[in-house]
């Protein structure tokens, strides 16, 4: 039976998720040369390095969206193709933006510091999506799911990041979102990855306690 507090945390994920998704997807105005809200520092590095900026600004948000269903236990097992579509796409979004990002970080507005920082996160974001996907191919699903959860930590990123903004500009007096960024290039990924890796421990530390207590008939 499914854990309430794991269920709600999943559908908060969703909401805040399409909620950030959704906002970013005002960058496809921006090739028509429309910037809606567009951070003064963020259309510099677009004016700079437009190819693979607005590549990774418009593609990402699909693997932002798409990723949450996946980890719905009763959608998987109700619709199977469905979660293999879905999947794939979120694995093409995560790759083609993942690139693009890799690209667009030495140029990031916070300089080398948040360059690195965004740079790391874009490796690391490319290794746990082809090895999730790998893992489904194997058919090793128990690995499929831990690097899973570990690649959208990294995709849910975009959304930690947001939410420090206004803190950031409220309560440690940043004048810009550039200056902040120096830190969002890190503070936005690494929290996550960390909550992820401790849930997964516990996971298997319960299942590993489950087996213990029903030993399999030899
Ligand atoms: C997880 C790996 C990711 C990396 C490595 C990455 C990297 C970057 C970099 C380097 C920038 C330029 C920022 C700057 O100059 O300070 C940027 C901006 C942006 N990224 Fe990502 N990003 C990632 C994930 C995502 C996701 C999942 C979304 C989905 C919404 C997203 C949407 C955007 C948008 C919309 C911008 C423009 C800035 C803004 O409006 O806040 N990124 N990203």
């Amino acid at each position: 039976m499914e854990n309430g507090i794991v269920r709600f945390g999943r559908y908060t994920l969703a909401f805040l998720a399409a909620g950030v998704g959704l906002y970013a997807l005002r960058y496809a105005a921006v090739p028509a040369n429309i910037w809606l809200g567009v951070d003064q520092g963020i259309r510099g590095v677009i004016e700079k390095v437009p190819l693979q900026a607005l590549t990774h600004m418009i593609v990402a948000p699909v693997a932002l969206l798409t990723g949450p269903w996946q980890f719905i236990p009763q959608l998987r097992a109700r619709w199977p193709r469905l979660h293999r579509w879905t999947g794939r796409l979120y694995v093409v979004a995560c790759v083609v933006a993942g690139v693009a990002a890799l690209a667009t970080a030495p140029f990031a507005s916070g300089g080398p510091v948040a360059g690195l920082g965004f740079g790391t996160l874009a490796v690391l974001w490319l290794w746990t999506t082809i090895s999730g996907w790998r893992a489904a191919v194997n058919r090793k699903f128990e690995q499929h799911r831990i690097w899973m959860r570990f690649s959208y930590a990294m995709t849910f990123g975009a959304v930690t990041l947001r939410l420090q903004i206004p803190p950031g500009f409220i309560f440690f007096h940043f004048h810009s979102y550039s200056e902040m960024s120096v830190w969002l290039a890190y503070t936005a990924w690494i929290p996550n990855v960390i909550v992820v890796a401790i849930y997964s421990w516990l996971l298997a530390w319960r299942k590993r306690g489950d087996t213990v207590r029903t030993p399999q008939a030899a």
